[in-house]
């Protein structure tokens, strides 16, 4: 399993501080959300905050893009220092392009479905990318409640595509949804809240152990 703390709870006062914590905590990924104010209703941050955080840290930048037309920007998000990229299906009508753009850098493919939205959408891409993240909240917002209903497009899509392929779950994830999640196929597994919190260290040390 890797765990992919969101940035979005973080203190951006103390950002590389609290970034250091995860990392001696044995996270191996960072899970940066971007959001445009468009694609979801809400505003994050965007590239000057992962270039300056990049000099700090050593984790694998897992950039979560909830974009508009995510092509417009891939290679800057790039350039300022993701590991990889992962952007929503319904966000562009160049689902093709966007995973060429991430490939030809070498970076890992992600592409990600809201919970609405059937995994029949992205049937003919699921062998182009690398990772699928399958979003159990509707995007915008840290520290909503896990969709349980998602469990059973978790289960199918492990079922479909082995035991190694990455099944990234992002939202509502906390001691007591993690299992569900597992159980069911996850294997990258992303928490905002429930990381960001009093007990950076003991949140994922807690967390890894599941
Ligand atoms: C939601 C973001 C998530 C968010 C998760 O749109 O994509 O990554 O930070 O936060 P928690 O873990 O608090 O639900
Ligand atoms: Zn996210």
């Amino acid at each position: 399993m890797i765990l992919s703390p969101s940035i979005l709870s973080a203190d951006f006062g103390i950002l590389a501080e609290q970034v250091r914590k995860v990392e001696n905590s044995g996270a191996q990924w960072l899970h940066i959300d971007v959001m445009d104010g468009h694609f979801v209703p809400n505003i994050s941050f965007a590239m000057p905050v992962i270039k300056s955080l990049r000099k700090y840290t050593d984790l694998f930048f897992d950039v979560h893009l909830m974009i508009d037309k995510p092509e417009r920007y891939i290679d800057k998000f790039i350039e300022s220092g993701a590991d990889g990229i992962t952007f929503h299906a319904e966000a562009t009508e160049n689902i093709d392009e966007c995973i060429k753009m991430i490939r030809l850098k070498n970076k890992l493919v992600g592409i990600s479905i809201c919970p609405e939205t059937p995994l029949s959408s992205i049937d003919k891409y699921l062998d182009k990318v690398d990772m699928v993240l399958l979003m159990t909240v509707h995007p915008g917002y840290g520290g909503q409640k896990y969709i349980s209903d998602v469990n059973k497009k978790i289960r199918e899509l492990r079922e479909k595509m082995g035991d190694e392929f990455k099944i990234q779950v992002d939202g509502g994830i906390n001691e007591d949804t993690i299992d569900e999640a597992l159980k069911n196929g996850a294997n990258v597994i992303v928490a905002g809240t429930a990381v960001f919190n009093d007990d950076i260290e003991g949140s994922v040390k807690r967390l890894m152990n599941r």
